[in-house]
């Protein structure tokens, strides 16, 4: 693509930066859809993220993603914010208006159309989300959010769990999210359930690591979601899978709320047959 006086530029601030897949996804899509865009990362060093946010501004930076460590220190450089993100309290996706940039949190969009183009539904559903950190703790919210009938949240740290369920279930109305023990798994009643993994464990290298080794847990697993996918199939994946289930890694995550981003950026909606050829890419990429 040629860079000329009109193309506009957005890009992620976050500290590292250098292993982020978020370039090819959008100068991809920038190139597919024919868009004068480029997307560079900008490493930003601690203690200066509002002083980045208020030069993006000055600068017309059309848009931002953000990543690690600065998801919620970002929320207080903005003018505005997305009613799902501040109730996260995390966002990954600045859009510039002419008064300072709205914050979005395109990470939880983008694992519920990931679930949705695999035909995986959270209404009305039984979940067990297993974590309480950043990433499940904002799954938790997706899940009340999109109307899940009944989510047992377990943790190693039962504090953190009870922490974020009495957050959530205040904010909706009604106890949907169950703070356990991850030692008590047992105790969740027999039927069939959705599973999220949301935890660290299992993160390459330590390829062979998982939250719950138990096969009893597994006989409750219709599906299992992981939101890793470094390595390509976790231990949790195969256990979902030796007891009959389905299971997902977390790329199509990252694709959607890449693509979610794009799509606020540029107010266009991307086609799913471009969306699969970025997912190729990315595929590629980590391959
Ligand atoms: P992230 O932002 O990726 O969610 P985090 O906030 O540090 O990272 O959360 C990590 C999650 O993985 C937590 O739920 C953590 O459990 P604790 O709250 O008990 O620390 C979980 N986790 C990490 N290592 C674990 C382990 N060895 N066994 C069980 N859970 C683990």
């Amino acid at each position: 693509m040629e860079i000329n006086g009109k193309t506009r530029t957005c890009g992620l601030i976050g500290n590292p930066v250098e292993h982020t897949l978020s370039p090819l996804i959008h100068n991809t899509l920038a190139k597919r859809l024919g868009q004068e865009l480029v997307y560079v990362p900008f490493h930003v060093e601690q203690g200066r993220l509002a002083e980045a946010v208020k030069g993006a501004q000055a600068l017309n930076i059309l848009g931002l993603n953000v990543t690690v460590p600065y998801k919620s220190e970002v929320i207080a450089c903005l003018a505005q914010i997305d009613d799902l993100a501040k109730n996260i309290g995390a966002v990954n996706t600045l859009v510039r208006t002419a008064d300072g940039y709205k914050g979005y949190n395109t990470d939880m969009e983008g694992l519920y159309r990931a679930m949705q183009s695999e035909g995986i539904r959270i209404a009305g559903e039984q979940i067990i989300l297993l974590g309480a950190g950043g990433a499940a703790r904002a799954v938790a919210w997706l899940c009340a959010a999109k109307g899940a009938e009944k989510v047992y949240l377990l943790n190693r740290t039962l504090d953190r769990a009870q922490t974020v369920a009495a957050e959530v279930n205040a904010s909706v109305g009604r106890e949907t999210i169950m703070p356990m023990k991850l030692a008590d798994h047992a105790a969740i009643p027999e039927g069939k359930y959705l599973a999220i993994q949301g935890t660290s464990v299992g993160l390459s290298p330590n390829n062979e690591d998982v939250v719950i080794a138990d096969d009893a847990f597994y006989e409750k697993v219709h599906t299992g979601f992981d939101l890793i996918y470094n390595p390509w199939e976790t231990k949790f994946m195969r256990l979902v899978k030796a007891h009959g289930g389905r299971a997902y890694n977390g790329l199509k995550m990252l694709l959607y709320q890449g693509i979610i981003a794009y799509e606020l950026w540029n107010e266009i909606a991307v086609p799913e047959s471009e969306a699969q050829i970025v997912y190729e890419s990315l595929r590629n990429a980590i391959s």
